[in-house]
């Protein structure tokens, strides 16, 4: 599974902020073409995007490139396709995704693209937000549409608009809807990503909220403001507690249980059986692909 603690996003207009994006030290990297870009300047976004496409790689922090396009309903998002995919683009975040027709035909545009343009077929990954109601009760079927699909993130901005409710950072009128996300996400074989958390001055609701989605099995996120990837990065990977706990786990698991027969087990006094080794050994692989992440960048 790609590492993606924080997906960290950069109006692609603004010429001061995709001016530091290479110095900045996230998982993926997105130049955002839709909402942080108003409507007259998305040809300027798509110029300033091909040039970063051209940069040296090697001068840039994040390991993943990846674009936000605008939704099919825009009109807008073949410009942006034509405008953006070619060699060094990691992915495309699909802004508003409603169902699977709308991965299918954005599946199919990739393809046209990467042949056209001499790149490898199936190298450009798709993220998808889910970030409508209608979004949100398709998200399984749309997540299942293409093989390319790799992630999705629960928008919580714009959920809340089209459910014609307030956004409060404790996010109680999120609940469903977050929950759904993750469980699509991960019945796919995807990661799940995180809301961004618009109060970006506020460190400790940040840490919260984080830790509660954490728990929703949300594996990283949305990012806005520079200050969130530090905390992002202590909250999803895992603690040096979980992993000592996670070899122990491993330990008496192999050396009591499998080697003797038996299948469930004691350990700090709590019951260990398959699904709990299970966990244990994901904690070791997520902690080793974090650490090879982290090598490569
Ligand atoms: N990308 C690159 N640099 C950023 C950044 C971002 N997303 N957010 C902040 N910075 C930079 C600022 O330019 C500033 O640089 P400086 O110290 O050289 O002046 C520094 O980080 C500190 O920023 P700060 O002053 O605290 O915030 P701000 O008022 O400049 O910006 C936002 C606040 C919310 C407008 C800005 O973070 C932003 O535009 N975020 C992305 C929005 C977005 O992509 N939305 C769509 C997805 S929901
Ligand atoms: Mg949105």
């Amino acid at each position: 599974m790609a590492v993606m603690r924080s997906v960290f996003y950069v109006p692609s207009n603004n010429e001061k902020m995709v001016g530091k994006a290479p110095t900045i030290a996230c998982d993926v990297l997105t130049l955002d073409l839709e909402d942080s870009v108003p409507p007259a300047e998305k040809p300027r976004g798509r110029e300033m995007i091909q040039k970063y496409l051209k940069a040296d790689r090697e001068k840039q922090a994040a390991p993943s490139l990846y674009v936000r396009v605008n939704n099919w309903e825009t009109q807008m998002t073949n410009d942006d396709l034509e405008a953006i995919v070619y060699p060094g683009l990691d992915g495309v975040c699909l802004a508003k995704c409603g169902d699977a027709e709308n991965v299918k035909r954005l599946d199919w545009k990739l393809e046209e693209l990467e042949q056209r343009r001499g790149m490898e077929v199936g190298s450009v990954a798709i993220q998808l937000l889910i970030e409508t109601a209608k979004g949100v009760m398709n998200a399984y079927p749309a997540a299942c549409a293409s093989p390319r699909v790799n992630s999705l993130i629960f928008g919580a901005v714009d959920f809340t608009k089209d459910m014609r409710v307030t956004l409060t950072s404790e996010g109680q009128e999120q609940l469903y809807a977050r929950f759904h996300t993750a469980v699509a996400a991960r019945a796919a074989g995807c990661v799940a990503i995180d809301c961004p958390y618009v109060a970006f001055q506020d460190e400790e609701g940040y840490k919260r909220s984080t830790q509660e989605g954490r728990q929703m099995g949300y594996e990283g996120r949305m990012l806005i403001h520079p200050g969130q990837i530090g905390p992002s990065h202590e909250i999803y990977t895992p603690s040096a507690e979980d992993v000592e706990w996670a070899e122990g786990i491993k330990q008496v698991f192999e050396e009591e249980g499998i080697a003797k027969g038996a299948a469930a087990v004691t350990y700090k006094g709590k019951m260990v059986d398959t699904p709990v080794y299970e966990n244990a050994l994901q904690i070791l692989r997520t902690m080793e692909e974090i650490r090879a992440a982290e090598a490569k960048s």
